[in-house]
């Protein structure tokens, strides 16, 4: 059998972490990443603050925290904290950065029919002010090929927008080879993260990405409520964006209605208040990671995906990926012709997994074992 190697992997003791697999297999994490007991005991460790300390409790700890969140969002990307701001949701980030583009020269948005619909919402609902959105199709329905975008991205062009990971394919996109077809126009490359950013490496200065968001829910087991967006230090104080907030200005608390002053850091693109429950899930979250070791949770990872798919392969299930190893995500799509039914045949065995588009969806992470995809496999081919 493929990958025996992965049975009991280096990082097998987390799984105690999840209490969701005292009851259920959870093979789900690209649609909501399991709740960790730490950071459950981060939201109780928020509640009781907020109960004993009241308003107090913002300049005792709370305000730091936010700043240690931005911190280690940075650390994740290869980004610096004045280069993050937090956000409710990535659909919030977006539309801040719609906000602060230029579309007079530039009025054309790149995106792809593969890539998450929020994304190319930002841009549609600015159609009647004069922005023109290309959609690219995929040919295989996987990915989209480089020659369509360097097709498409012209000196028209405001930006590329589209996903380090699609969510539709699990398929991983050549970041850097993106970036130099953007700038050849001088256009903006901004990455849809939030099926990347926890389960593979990403290299925010290396790739050369102007824009990139992410969030709690999936792969960096923050739960729903907290986001982040990245903006290249070079391109903060050119942009001033028209949706804005109280936590963009410089000193937020003179309290003046009569001027706006940006911050000079990323904080210019946040808006309002932060959940603080999410914000509290989100560093119980990164500090379980971390502690894992990034490197051994992308390399188990990444194993695990292989042998699932390795896995399917020998059940005669062909699953739909990319063809490359180093170009798929443990995102695993299972061609099946009622995804629907087998998702709840799979749910009567306890086990849980994902439609989307006519295939179940399998996303193990590395509190999963081997043995937990290969019982949905089994259960898949008697179908
Ligand atoms: C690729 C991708 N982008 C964005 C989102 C969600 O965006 P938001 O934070 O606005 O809900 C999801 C998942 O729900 C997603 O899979």
């Amino acid at each position: 059998m493929a990958g025996q190697a992965v049975e009991l992997h280096e990082l097998a003791r987390y799984r105690a972490e999840f209490p969701v697999f005292e009851r259920q297999i959870y093979l789900n994490t690209c649609s909501l990443g399991a709740l960790s007991l730490r950071s459950r005991a981060w939201v109780e460790r928020f509640i009781l603050e907020w109960q004993e300390r009241g308003a107090a409790a913002w300049y005792d700890v709370w305000w730091s925290r936010l700043s240690e969140l931005r911190e280690r969002y940075a650390a994740v990307i290869g980004a610096r904290r004045e280069e993050v701001a937090l956000h409710a949701s990535v659909s919030t980030a977006l539309a801040v950065v719609a906000s602060a583009l230029d579309y007079r020269h530039r009025p054309r948005v790149v995106t792809t029919a593969l890539d998450f619909p929020t994304v190319v919402y930002q841009w549609l609902a600015k159609r009647n002010e004069g922005v023109e959105v290309e959609i690219l199709e995929s040919p295989d329905g996987i990915t989209v090929p480089l020659e369509a975008f360097e097709k498409a991205v012209d000196d028209r062009t405001a930006v590329v927008a589209t996903s380090q990971v699609y969510f539709t394919s699990g398929a991983v996109q050549d970041l850097r080879a993106l970036a130099e077809i953007a700038h050849s126009k001088g256009a903006f490359l901004l990455v849809d993260a939030y099926q990347s950013v926890g389960q593979i490496p990403v290299d925010v200065r290396g790739e050369q990405v102007d824009f990139l968001l992410g969030g709690g829910l999936k792969w960096l087991l923050g739960g729903p409520g907290i986001a982040f967006l990245y903006v290249r230090s070079e391109l903060l104080e050119e942009l001033s964006p028209s949706v804005t907030g109280w936590f963009a200005d410089r000193d937020q608390f003179r309290f003046e209605p009569r001027s706006l002053e940006f911050h000079r850091d990323a904080r210019r693109f946040e808006q309002g208040t932060p959940s603080l429950a999410s914000v509290h899930a989100q560093l119980g979250g990164l500090e379980l990671l971390e502690e894992a070791g990034w490197d051994r949770v992308y390399r188990v990872t990444y194993e695990l995906k292989e042998d699932l798919i390795a896995c399917a392969r020998e059940a005669g299930l062909e699953p739909k990926v990319a063809s490359e190893p180093a170009r798929r995500s443990s995102i695993i799509m299972i061609p099946s012709p009622d995804p629907g039914a087998a998702v709840r045949t799979l749910a009567e065995a306890n086990i849980v997994v994902d439609a989307r588009a006519g295939c179940v969806r399998i996303s193990p992470f590395f509190y999963n074992y081997r043995d937990d995809y290969a019982g949905a496999i089994e259960l898949l081919k008697r179908r």
